[in-house]
């Protein structure tokens, strides 16, 4: 007989059952989830700023600030700011040397196979179905020069309606490059009227219906407004069905929940790592090509010499041969100064896994959730993330009643806790595994009682 894992809810009344506190909102029960907590010490992996230094003026200036706009920026791991000035003693000391001969064992001319394998630990890869290479926006134009081969008859390309307006740009400009007009060939998946939610019926009833005129679908793994977590595999399978290349932008996904992206066989992915991957502002980014077009040497790639078969790329001969894998996708050679960040911020994943992040994850955003519902009323905030623990990751999405947003916004980060808001009327709060505690939510609930108290008189 098989019994059904418990619900997050259910784990959270388990344990405020054995904590003895009176109630969720008691520090007591916080604690009790934070001493339980098989991640706590990652915490300590992480430079936490200081109320005082981000809300000068705030009281217990010293104390962590709240922090949960991982969504946006990770906080900077301690190992990074190791690496990065490793590196820069071997550029000091070795200059053009330190390509081939490193002190500590990383050689520049080989730099991005370090940060290969725990890249595709981390998105459910084959280390060869990965490259660390450029920034996001130009990882997707890399990937749709290969992957977005229009025909007459196939030449469309379906992403959300509200897709971030980077990834709307880059794909209208992909379907002008090829001579054609948005206004034909880009379809837009909206929401039902009056939801913000994407169905994945309404999805799947699309592709039905326009599949065989679609090149390539490609959607957020994790929507960056409502923090919809998309059923990856089911849509992935269902446009494959109907003949279209599959493609997923992973910015709010990668290092939040454990895809699988060669498991469920999406043709390509990319993302970036200054987000749930925590490498630094304009860290390096992945990407990710499945295995079965690793040696498709006939795709038309956007070529250059990075991508060039790593044995001849010094004899300098202009006849490119492409490496096997999503090497073959690369073009410069990489920053190593951001590759080695991203080096440090793994250093910390390569410490668990996706999974039992993905376990710490249910409960922390399912404790928020919880107290969310169950200390505001709807005519304060609504929350507009699916309740399905499934369907989000880390992030909450509070959308603020009566236009009183930027208010709470800015009352929050005097108080030293920060989210981020997205107009007209959303913080998007997330609280992320690696670093966040069960008392952080709680204070934060506190606070933000305090605060609505104070706005919505
Ligand atoms: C979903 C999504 N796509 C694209 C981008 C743009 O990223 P970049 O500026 O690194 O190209 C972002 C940035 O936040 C994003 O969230």
């Amino acid at each position: 007989m098989t019994t059904s894992p418990s619900t997050p809810q259910q784990d959270l009344d388990k344990a405020l059952a054995l904590s003895g506190a009176s109630s969720f909102l008691d520090s007591s029960f916080a604690s009790y989830m934070d001493e339980h907590d098989s991640l706590r010490a990652l915490r300590d992996e992480f430079v936490i700023p200081t109320r005082g230094e981000i809300a000068p003026g705030a009281d217990r200036p010293e104390e962590s600030c709240i922090y949960f706009c991982g969504n946006s920026l990770g906080l900077m791991p301690k190992a990074v700011a190791r690496y990065v000035t490793e590196e820069l003693q071997v550029w000091g000391e070795g200059a053009v040397n330190s390509h081939f001969k490193h002190r500590f064992g990383r050689p520049w001319v080989r730099i991005e196979e370090t940060v290969q394998e725990q890249s595709a630990k981390v998105v459910g890869a084959k280390k060869d179905e990965v490259a660390i290479m450029n920034t996001l926006t130009s990882n997707l134009h890399t990937l749709f020069a290969a992957f977005y081969t229009p025909t007459a008859t196939r030449h469309k390309v379906l992403i959300e309606s509200k897709a971030f307006p980077s990834d709307h740009y880059a794909v209208e400009s992909q379907i002008r490059w090829h001579g054609l007009d948005p206004k034909d060939s880009l379809i837009c998946q909206e929401p039902r009227e009056g939801e913000v939610l994407l169905r994945t019926e309404d999805i799947l009833e699309t592709i039905e219906k326009h599949g065989h005129e679609i090149a390539v679908v490609c959607f957020s793994g994790i929507q960056f407004y409502t923090g919809q977590y998309f059923e990856m595999e089911k849509i992935t399978k269902a446009a494959q069905a109907k003949g279209c290349i599959v493609g997923w932008d992973l910015a709010h996904a990668a290092g939040n929940v454990p895809v699988q992206l060669h498991d469920w066989n999406v043709d390509f992915a990319c993302w970036c790592s200054y987000k749930y991957l925590n490498s630094g502002p304009g860290g390096i980014a992945g990407i990710f090509v499945h295995e079965r077009h690793g040696e498709d040497f006939a795709r038309n790639r956007l070529a250059g010499w990075w991508g060039h078969d790593k044995a001849t790329r010094f004899d300098m001969v202009n006849v490119f041969k492409p490496m096997a894998g999503a090497a073959g996708f690369q073009h410069s050679n990489p920053s190593v100064l951001t590759t080695s960040a991203l080096l440090g911020s793994l250093s910390v994943f390569e410490k668990t896994s996706m999974q039992e992040m993905r376990k710490k994850s249910f409960l922390l955003t399912g404790y928020l959730h919880h107290l969310l519902t169950t200390e505001f009323s709807s005519e304060v905030l609504e929350i507009i993330t699916p309740v399905d623990p499934e369907q989000r990751g880390c992030q909450l999405s509070l959308v603020f009643k009566r236009g009183k947003m930027m208010e709470i916004f800015t009352g929050l980060a005097a108080r030293a806790i920060i989210g981020d808001e997205r107009k007209p009327d959303v913080i998007r709060i997330a609280p992320t595994p690696l670093y966040s505690r069960f008392e952080d939510v709680r204070r934060f609930v506190v606070e933000l009682k305090e605060l609505v108290a104070e706005k919505y008189n």
